[in-house]
């Protein structure tokens, strides 16, 4: 193997790296560039990326279509403020995803991390009832086993057992975290609580059909349409973070389309630029626009990231949902789907295997235990593939554009080192 790059080694004891125990994590791999399904390393291997950068690159990366639209808008405006002045690709985007998103989520507001995103859905729901003078909706009902983001607001809607943010359990403004809704007694268990607690509450939060980093946890649509009714019967908003699940990644273009329901807010975010730009949306129904229509200026929505609306972003928005139009994405999601059923199932019979699930683009192996997690990252990257293990999981979300060829080794090399 090659020595590091210099820039590298100058710039390394320089830099905080996400979710790391700086003196004990593996140095990061450098990284030289991107095609395809493709992560070229600096001292000239190449592997086949597993999760699409954190579920972002749904296209491969360097899709010409989304570079060819991010170098125009390069060249016209990178950037402008959002307060006071407007853009193109902006109200494009915007009027794009009001047109692909179910019901009347017509009205969005745009941030740069699906933390921010979900922030910001937070507090549309909190001010939803103040703007109404009701001081007492505050709360938000979340799921064991949820994940939705870093931010303190978005920790405190996190499972508190997750191990992201476990050592802040007690320290942030409690939420009522509830199992989902999945069986009698949890139903009971739900049903209980909204009786006794729900005027206490600005809103339910649910990641819908896959709660993702919370430990890849399927549920059906049933679920969703339970929290849809609850929601209606108790006077609720409903948000769905579909920040994982959306765009196709569940099956269909949003997974609340599966159940047939419409949140009330919706919060989009990592493939929404084709996983090159920084980009995510809050989009919420014209019922929750209306609560902030006022003659009052203390009704206004009060947010604004520096950043928001990013031209060369929502540029980059723009042609990465043109691709689920012209590319037949929801096609190759079956097909990847397939593909890691078959793929993933001899994992069934190994020994230490808990469970092989899929969902749509989706393939999670669950183990009994997992001890050695960078043990096994780095046999994977010596087999040629790029995953991120955690906690007990081991999952696969690759590109949409992954080829036969390719998905069938990266489902081999993973099968491999797992029974190895
Ligand atoms: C469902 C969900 N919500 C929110 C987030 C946070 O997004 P970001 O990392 O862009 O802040 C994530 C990130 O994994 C997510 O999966």
């Amino acid at each position: 193997m090659q020595a590091k790059p210099a820039w590298f080694e100058a710039g390394f004891p320089h830099i905080w790296t996400p979710y790391s125990q700086m003196k004990t994590a593996l140095p990061p791999l450098p990284v030289a560039g991107t095609g395809g399904v493709r992560i070229y390393l600096s001292d000239g291997r190449e592997l086949i990326d597993g999760i699409a950068s954190w579920w972002t690159a749904c296209h491969g990366y360097n899709h010409p279509h989304i570079r060819a639209a991010v170098i125009r808008q390069l060249e016209v405006m990178p950037h402008v403020m959002f307060g006071g002045l407007t853009h193109e690709p902006a109200l494009t985007l915007a009027a794009k995803l009001a047109a692909m998103l179910p019901g009347d989520l017509n009205h969005v507001f745009f941030t740069d991390s699906g933390s921010v995103a979900v922030e910001v859905a937070m507090k549309m729901a909190m001010q939803f009832w103040l703007n109404r003078g009701v001081r007492e909706r505050t709360g938000f009902l979340a799921f064991r086993g949820g994940y939705h983001g870093d931010t303190l607001g978005t920790m405190a809607v996190c499972d508190p057992g997750e191990g992201m943010h476990s050592l802040f359990t007690g320290l942030l403004p409690p939420q009522p975290m509830l199992d989902l809704p999945v069986d009698e007694a949890s139903i009971a268990a739900f049903d209980r609580f909204l009786d006794d607690h729900a005027g206490e509450l600005a809103a339910i939060l649910v990641e819908p059909l896959i709660q993702g980093a919370g430990g890849m946890i399927f549920h059906d649509a049933d679920v969703l349409r339970r929290l849809r009714a609850a929601a209606n019967k108790y006077s609720l908003i409903l948000i769905f973070d579909e920040i994982f699940t959306g765009l196709a990644r569940t099956g269909t273009m949003f997974a609340c389309e599966v159940a047939g329901v419409v949140p009330d807010i919706i919060t989009l975010s990592k493939a929404l630029t084709g996983g090159t730009m920084a980009l995510a949306a809050t989009v919420a129904t014209k019922q929750i626009f209306d609560g902030f229509w006022s003659n009052d200026s203390g009704h206004a929505l009060m947010h604004g990231p520096t950043y928001m609306a990013n031209a060369l972003a929502c540029a980059a928005a723009i042609a990465s949902l043109e691709l689920f139009d012209t590319e037949p994405r929801l096609e190759q999601v079956r097909a990847i789907s397939a593909g890691l059923t078959d793929g993933l199932s001899p994992l069934r019979k190994v020994a230490g295997i808990k469970d092989v699930r899929v969902m749509g683009a989706v393939g999670v192996v669950q183990l009994d235990g997992l001890n050695d997690p960078k043990s096994l990252q780095r046999a994977c990257v010596e087999a040629g593939i790029w995953v991120r293990p955690f906690r007990d999981i081991v999952y696969l979300t690759p590109s949409f554009t992954i080829g036969t060829d390719d998905l069938e080794r990266l489902t081999g090399a993973l099968t491999k080192v797992l029974a190895a």
